[in-house]
């Protein structure tokens, strides 16, 4: 796979590109910004497009059969040792839907939701706009640990724990002594823990990620949701799955998909994008990796010498960039200002993610090199005239 490839996204409706302005108050920026990668996807998956379209039938699709649900049980066992049903498996038109979805099914109006600072923006919503009280738990911001004695303080009056993981947007691998840490306590509480898993294929260190569904045996309030479709960059393309042993929330959220959303045919794309990726594409996943790591060695190192002000490590996982410009002699406010207008570059604003995140940047790095040079220099740029600035 040739990641460096230049692949013109404009002009095709896409978020990243094409819709910057709703973001940043103006157009023609070059966008890091919405995590999708302007990747190509992995060519078995085009392969398998190009059939359906050939075929040009694109009726009513079942999801519930063994191609399916076996392509994810495979992936499990196959990527992470960890085995599950094919009986646990449902689909589900997005991630955030099955989020939402389960959020009704393990908790009430007015319960409370915990969740990690700063967090996937996302989060906000699906937990406020359910009519849930959204309570949070700031990761330590130089190592993003977290605080346990704060933590089980917290949970205590929580029905609910939605976990990422790994998490975005710091990238932490939660380690597996912090996942059963964090299963013991809400084991305690009996507190239900929604793992968000979709960034679970691009991991950047040795440790391995451990998928929620391994500690079962000790604690059965585990849901696991993710989706092929951040890794294979297929989020156009719809379908996502949940992975729930709970059999009566099982059939609670297929009643949910089935009967009261109507949104449990499969979308066909997207189906087949998911068993082709979880079947035949594990070369482009670890190719993807390598590539991300060495996006982010770059970044590493252009940071370093060049705005020593920004500090950045290597994250343990995903194709973010979480940058520390807390020893930057500037306000956030001033940083996005020359971003915006002399480095025409668009880059997160960290408390986009929480309060937590104030004084960092999110760069979502999933893209040709190039690029990433490009965006780099227009930050040193926009960063070069703040300081020159300053010394008049
Ligand atoms: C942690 C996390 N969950 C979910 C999503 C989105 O998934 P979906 O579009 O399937 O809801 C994202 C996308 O950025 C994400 O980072």
């Amino acid at each position: 796979m040739n990641f460096d490839e230049i692949n013109d996204r404009k002009g095709t409706y896409c978020t990243q590109w094409d819709y910057i302005e709703d973001r940043f108050g103006k157009s023609g920026l070059l966008p890091f910004s919405i995590s999708d990668t302007d990747f190509k996807i992995p060519e078995p998956i085009t392969k398998q497009l190009e059939k359906i379209l050939e075929h040009q039938i694109f009726g009513y699709t079942r999801w519930n059969h063994d191609d399916f649900k076996g392509s994810i049980q495979g992936f499990f066992q196959r990527r992470f040792d960890c085995h599950i049903e094919k009986d646990w498996v449902v689909y589900s038109p997005s991630v955030i839907y099955s989020v939402s979805v389960l959020l009704r099914l393990l908790s009430q109006d007015n319960d409370t939701v915990l969740c990690f600072n700063p967090m996937y923006d996302a989060f906000f919503n699906v937990v406020e706009k359910n009519k849930r009280n959204l309570i949070s738990c700031h990761l330590n911001n130089e190592t993003f640990q977290i605080d346990f004695h704060d933590f089980e303080n917290k949970i205590k009056d929580c029905q609910v724990l939605l976990l990422c993981s790994p998490h975005n947007p710091t990238g932490r691998v939660w380690t597996s002594e912090e996942l059963q840490h964090i299963i013991k306590i809400c084991q305690k509480y009996q507190v239900k823990i929604i793992s968000d898993e979709i960034h679970m294929d691009v991991i950047l260190t040795n440790r391995k990620h451990q998928p929620i569904l391994k500690y079962l045996s000790q604690y059965n309030q585990l849901y696991l949701v993710s989706s092929s479709s951040k890794t294979m960059n297929t989020p156009g393309l719809g379908g996502s799955y949940a992975i729930i042993p709970n059999q009566e929330i099982k059939k609670q959220f297929l009643i949910q998909t089935k009967e009261k959303d109507f949104v449990n045919s499969a979308n066909i794309m997207g189906m087949h994008a998911c068993m082709v990726g979880y079947t035949q594409c594990d070369n482009y996943i670890d190719q993807l990796v390598d590539y991300i790591k060495g996006n982010m060695r770059y970044v590493e190192t252009y940071l370093k010498e060049n705005i020593p002000d920004f500090t950045f490590h290597i994250p343990e996982s995903t194709y973010l960039a979480w940058i520390d410009v807390r020893k930057a002699p500037f306000s956030m406010d001033e940083i996005q200002k020359a971003f915006i207008e002399i480095g025409e570059v668009a880059i997160m604003d960290g408390k986009v993610y929480g309060d937590n995140g104030i004084g960092f940047l999110r760069m979502n790095c999933g893209c040709p090199r190039s690029k990433l040079e490009e965006g780099l220099k227009r930050m040193k740029k926009a960063m070069d005239a703040l300081y020159q600035r300053k010394q008049r």
